[in-house]
């Protein structure tokens, strides 16, 4: 129907930061809160989606999904993605995966010793890419967090990573992103692009879910 223009239709979801540890009480991290990959989910589910939600750590109460399975390293997200790609027509990946771990996590606290401290770090899995790739991929949403250049950033992400559409934000110092309660996105898709101004996670996450679904609705009519 109108109002429910996802009903039936099921996404998978990624929202939040992962934890990467360095030892037994210390993790490498990043300032994701959550708030708009769960603004998200919410806004999919009032659409009719039946929303899979696969989130990193956060202090927020987790919006009412059909699934919530908690994760926190970029390998667990990865495992509970893959278990589950098969049976999602979406993937939305709002989450801000850690590109590399420690090496070697220590298994005991690191000691306070030397002058400096060396940790090698190695590559995570791209969750996103991976799913993209797959043979027969679900409608894929990526996010990207950029600091400069946002849509010349963002339209080799959507282009590299075979993406249907992404949604691009400035990060770094005042220009929201992160954290905050307010948001703006650049969303592009092959042929078209849509401004989404600075205004609430909550309002923002209404406005892309819309857009999402009329995409989504395009290529099934297709
Ligand atoms: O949680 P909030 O505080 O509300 O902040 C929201 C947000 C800024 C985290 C969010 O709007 C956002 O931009 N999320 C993506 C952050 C990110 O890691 O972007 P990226 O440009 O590094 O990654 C590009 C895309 O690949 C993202 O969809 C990401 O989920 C995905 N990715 C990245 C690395 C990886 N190993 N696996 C992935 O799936």
């Amino acid at each position: 129907s109108d109002l429910q223009p996802l009903a039936g239709v099921r996404v998978l979801l990624t929202a939040g930061p992962t934890r990467e540890p360095l030892d037994p009480v210390r993790y490498l991290g990043n300032r994701s809160s959550g708030r708009m990959g769960y603004a998200l989910a919410a806004a999919l589910t009032d659409l009719g989606a039946r929303v899979v939600l696969v989130s990193g750590p956060s202090a927020l109460a987790p919006p009412a999904v059909a699934e919530l399975v908690k994760v926190e390293t970029a390998l667990e997200m990865h495992a509970a993605v893959t278990a589950r790609t098969r049976d999602c027509d979406i993937f939305v990946a709002t989450a801000a995966v850690a590109d590399y771990r420690p090496a070697e996590p220590a298994g005991s606290k690191i000691k306070k010793a030397a002058d400096a401290l060396e940790i090698r770090l190695v590559r995570n899995p791209d969750i996103l890419a991976e799913v993209a790739a797959l043979p027969t991929p679900p409608f894929t949403l990526g996010f990207a967090a950029e600091t400069d250049d946002v849509e010349q950033y963002a339209r080799g992400k959507l282009k590299d990573k075979r993406l249907d559409m992404i949604a691009a934000n400035r990060v770094g110092g005042d220009s929201g992103g992160f954290e905050r309660d307010e948001n703006a996105l650049l969303v592009l898709w092959n042929g078209g692009q849509r401004v989404l101004p600075m205004m609430s996670k909550v309002e923002l996450a209404r406005e892309l879910a819309m857009l999402l679904a009329e995409h989504y609705a395009e290529r099934h009519a297709a």
